[in-house]
């Protein structure tokens, strides 16, 4: 079976302030019943190709993994818990090895915890070409048609088809300016990458031991010094800090001869602004999309959540209103990128 790989340690800033330190946006139920974790662990349950998920988490999020993975019954291989945040590169490859542990030859699927994706055909037709790329030796990535020149994404040049129906990858972008992402986009030959990934376990290893040695190193000492404590797997504190902290994108991706893309007409979003929480979230009549205790009058094409007061909004058009607990936003919603920026402001002035 392919080893599903989810990572959950991302503190997710773009959507504050719902979205915190202690309660990223992958922990969170944006836009239905469960949470996005638990949304993307019951998409793995559907199909029988997956074996149990490994999930690799900050060891901060390890009670709200385990209670959210057992609230909708999935049974874990291993929940990994990163002492430190070193971005995705090493832990990708710490539950590489794990997953290569448990059998002689093994496909992983990573994926991250936080979109939305829809199972329908496109996707599972993809997986497909995928899986036989993957296979043959390649690291696979899945190409999603660009339609704004986004700078938040990774940009792949997909070449030559090769005999499994995936793409060569002439080039991988890792977050473009936005000058730079237009070139890109106008030569028609350009993906987004979605963020998920599928290779051999062994095949991965090598290319990263090759590419970021340091990262390597580092996680395989990680592993081999981990201690079980209950349902975790505590990764080694002293090597895992040793990583460099890097993302899979810029370690491997951008650098390696063996990529291939798949490119997908697949349903995606990767939720990662409140612009994007509410195309994909459910709207009323009046493309208002509402959450927890909310009155609106007179309102068009408005997000608004609260997470405790009841929040009453009158008269606006395009607005955005996110009450958490302790503090609220208030902004345009077509312009609500600009969230990050403020965050980033918040945290060097709070
Ligand atoms: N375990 C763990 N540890 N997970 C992490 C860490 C970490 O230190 N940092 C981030 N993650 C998780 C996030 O929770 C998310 O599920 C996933 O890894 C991806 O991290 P992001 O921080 O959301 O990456 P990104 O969105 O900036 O960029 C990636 O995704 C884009 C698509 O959404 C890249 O792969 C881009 O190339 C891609 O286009
Ligand atoms: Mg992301």
């Amino acid at each position: 079976p392919i080893v599903p790989v989810v990572l959950a340690g991302g503190t997710g800033t773009r959507l504050w302030p719902i979205s915190r330190t202690a309660r990223p946006k992958q922990f969170l139920a944006l836009t239905g019943e469960h949470s996005l974790l638990q949304e993307t662990l019951l998409r793995l349950s559907g199909d029988p190709r997956y074996g149990a998920p490994i999930i690799v988490t900050n060891e901060l999020y390890r009670f709200l993994v385990a209670e959210q993975a057992q609230e909708v019954g999935i049974d874990l291989a291993h929940i990994v818990l990163e002492p430190v945040a070193r971005n995705t590169a090493p832990a990708i490859v710490a539950a590489s090895l794990l997953a290569l542990a448990q059998t002689d030859e093994t496909l992983v699927h990573v994926l991250p915890s936080d979109h939305r994706i829809k199972v329908d055909d496109a996707y599972t037709k993809a997986l497909d070409i995928a899986q036989a790329a993957a296979t043959d030796g390649r690291l696979v990535t899945f190409g999603i048609k660009p339609f704004e020149p986004a700078t938040g994404f990774g940009y792949i040049e997909a070449g030559e088809a090769l005999a499994s129906g995936a793409h060569d990858v002439r080039r991988f972008v890792e977050k473009p300016n936005a000058e730079h992402a237009a070139e890109m986009i106008a030569t028609g030959s350009y993906y987004w990458n979605s963020g998920m990934f599928l290779f051999q376990a062994s095949a991965f290893l090598k290319e990263c031991q090759k590419l970021a040695p340091e990262v390597h190193a580092a996680a395989l000492d990680a592993v081999g010094k981990a201690v079980q404590d209950f349902d975790f797997h505590r990764l080694d504190a002293e090597a895992f800090a040793r990583s460099p902290g890097i993302s899979v994108d810029y370690a491997v991706f951008e650098k390696t001869a063996l990529a291939a893309v798949v490119p997908a007409p697949i349903d995606w979003s990767d939720l990662g602004s409140w612009d994007a929480v509410w195309k994909s979230g459910s709207r009323d009549a009046h493309d208002n999309m509402e959450v927890g205790h909310v009155t609106l009058n007179a309102m068009s094409g408005s997000l608004v959540i609260s997470e405790k007061h009841h929040v009453v909004v009158d008269g606006l058009d395009d607005v955005a209103v996110l009450a958490s607990e302790d503090a609220i936003y208030v902004g345009r919603l077509s312009a609500a990128q600009s969230v990050g920026e403020v965050v980033k402001r918040l945290k060097a002035d709070p």
